[in-house]
């Protein structure tokens, strides 16, 4: 039996930064953001979202109401947790009305968590064949302003529904992971902003792709020539280039020339929102599949997933027939369409606007389009509405 993705969906706010702006406000060649980061524009989150709203933005479209009457695993993964103790999942299984015979778990491995999740979802799958489960990836990345990490900012959810004889890739069982502790990035539980040492993290992510793909390719017997294209975490998009290029001289030139076209298909959805963390590269599987122009039922696609402190995933999926027909009609460019862009002066007020301390507050949730907002915090509780 295959077990897979049948449906994936991305929500991101509504606000958007150009990184020339960006760039400009803070001295630097516009080049060295678009080019050596790869990114031209960056999510901004206002207060009124969190990472439980945008889970529940992104997983909405996939839900029918059958869905949410049989629906018995929901997997949330997120480093941008907004309780220490209570599981975002629980909140989100009330925001969307999922049935109360469910199972709610909130995990955490850095950017990691997200793969983890399908993983976890995979197996349950194969367990229970008529069940689905619900996997989010939801973050906020925040580095501070006027900090080396800001040009990776950004923010957003995917949402992936995990079922039998999937529609759009499956999980292949060739998984190859790993685990160094290494402090590369994390955030003390008092912070609310990441540390990071950047360019160790950048040659810790390299070192564990090169690592686990020589080992898928050694358990697996398999090549560079058995794969259509190699998504990856893509913190900012340079990240991903860097990381295929350590393996590209594997290939032959027509090959090489083929996977640098669909890492360029996979990259182009993720340069306009940033970084996502555990989501990121979910988003750029689905910019893969939006972009590519020759994606065919069958195609072996290679992931990379990393999570800083570090733990990383490399694993294979097949394309399926239907993939097309599956993605949520529009909703990225839509998303894009409606983005608001913010002056860098106003990108300012509205990073540091975010929802902090514990003193009772109301946020203003009919100006933000989104269906689920934050509404504000009582008494220490956040208020989540439906509009
Ligand atoms: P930096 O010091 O500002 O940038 O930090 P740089 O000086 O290294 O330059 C970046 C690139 O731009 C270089 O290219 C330059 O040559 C190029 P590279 O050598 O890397 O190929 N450049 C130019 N290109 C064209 N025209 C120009 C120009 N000027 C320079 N004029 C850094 C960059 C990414 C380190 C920083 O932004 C940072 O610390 N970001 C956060 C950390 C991060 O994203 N790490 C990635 C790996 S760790 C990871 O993926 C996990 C993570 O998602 C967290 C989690 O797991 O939860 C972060």
């Amino acid at each position: 039996m295959q077990v897979g993705i049948d449906q994936i969906s991305f929500f991101s706010p509504n606000y958007y930064i150009d990184m020339v702006d960006l760039a400009l406000a803070r001295d630097q060649d516009p080049n060295k953001y678009l080019v050596g980061i790869g990114q031209s524009q960056q999510a901004v989150i206002p207060p009124t979202q969190d990472a439980v709203t945008m889970a529940a933005n992104a997983a909405e479209p996939i839900l029918t109401d059958l869905d949410r009457q049989q629906l018995d695993l929901i997997i949330f993964a997120t480093e941008s947790g907004v309780d220490h103790s209570k599981s975002a999942a629980a909140y989100l299984q009330r925001l969307l009305n999922i049935q109360p015979f469910a199972r709610t778990i909130e995990i955490k491995q850095a950017c990691y968590a997200g793969t983890y999740g399908l993983m976890q979802a995979r197996d349950y799958v194969e367990l229970n064949p008529t069940k689905k489960v619900l996997v989010v990836a939801s973050d906020i990345a925040r580095y501070g302003l006027r900090t080396g990490g800001e040009v990776t900012q950004g923010g957003g959810a995917v949402a992936m529904m995990v079922t039998a004889n999937p529609r759009i890739m499956t999980l292949e069982r060739d998984n190859q992971f790993m685990t160094k502790e290494v402090m590369d990035f994390w955030r003390p539980t008092y912070a609310t902003e990441a540390r990071v040492d950047g360019k160790f993290s950048n040659n810790v992510y390299q070192e564990f792709f090169v690592e686990l793909w020589e080992r898928y390719r050694k358990v697996t017997g398999k090549d560079i020539n058995d794969f259509k294209a190699f998504v990856f975490h893509l913190p900012y998009t340079k990240m991903g280039l860097k990381g295929l290029r350590q393996i590209l001289p594997e290939a032959d030139a027509d090959q090489q020339a083929r996977l640098l076209a669909q890492f360029e298909a996979s990259r182009l959805d993720n340069k306009k929102f940033g970084n996502l963390y555990t989501g990121s590269l979910y988003l750029s599987l689905l910019s893969l599949l939006r972009h590519s122009t020759d994606l065919v039922a069958g195609d072996r696609i290679g992931l990379f997933s990393y999570g800083s402190g570090a733990e990383g995933e490399f694993y294979s999926g097949i394309i399926q027939a239907d993939y097309q027909q599956m993605l949520v009609p529009n909703q990225l460019d839509d998303l894009l369409a409606e983005r608001i862009k913010l002056s860098i002066p106003e990108y300012e007020a509205m990073f540091q606007a975010t929802l902090n301390g514990a003193a009772d507050r109301q946020l203003d949730g009919a100006a933000d389009p989104a269906l689920y907002v934050l509404t504000g915090l009582q008494q220490e509780q956040r208020q989540y509405e439906k509009q």
